[in-house]
């Protein structure tokens, strides 16, 4: 059976959203172990596949074409929308992240970092990580519902 183009892309979306959550959960890991470069690179590799997606999106849209939402059910519909919602808090959230890093020069200070200064980055890399958690399960069954209709 021939897979429809925009199932396999979202497929392929949802595996490139698995490997971001993947290597976020394990840069917070080596930010908790201490090891401020492992940290570093992970979430840079993490920022790296959410920017590939977004320069892969405009394309889909230009050879693919839209969803024909009105063929979904509304269920479908409404967990659509909050995973746009958990995507935007990821870009959002991780693009400040980064950042506030930046700004902040965190990979290669000096000895201990006050609190007060690394406050908005921390909010942002949460709000970047649960955003990626929830919006992988949306996806999943965003994606579920394309495979069965
Ligand atoms: C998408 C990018 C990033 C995300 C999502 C992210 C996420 C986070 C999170 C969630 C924490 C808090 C961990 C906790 O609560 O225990 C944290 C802390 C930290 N991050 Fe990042 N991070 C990112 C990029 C970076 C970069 C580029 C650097 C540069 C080295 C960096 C350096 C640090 C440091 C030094 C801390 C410890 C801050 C402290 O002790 O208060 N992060 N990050």
């Amino acid at each position: 059976m021939a897979i429809d183009p925009k199932t396999a892309y979202w497929t392929g979306a949802l595996v490139n959203m698995a490997l971001i959550v993947a290597l976020l959960f394990s840069g917070l890991r080596a930010i908790r172990s201490g090891r401020v470069q492992r940290h570093l690179r992970l979430m840079i590799s993490a920022a790296s596949l959410v920017g590939l997606f977004l320069l892969s999106y405009p394309a889909k849209l230009a050879f693919l074409g839209r969803e024909q939402l009105e063929l979904w059910s509304r269920y479908h519909v409404w967990v659509l929308r909050f995973h746009e919602l958990c995507v935007f808090c990821l870009v959002v959230g991780g693009g400040f992240a980064v950042y506030r890093a930046l700004s902040l020069g965190l990979w290669n200070r000096e000895g201990p970092v006050r609190a007060m200064d690394t406050r908005g980055h921390r909010r942002a890399g949460w709000t970047a990580i649960v955003g990626g958690s929830l919006g992988i399960l949306s996806a999943a069954y965003v994606l579920h519902g394309m495979y069965t209709r």
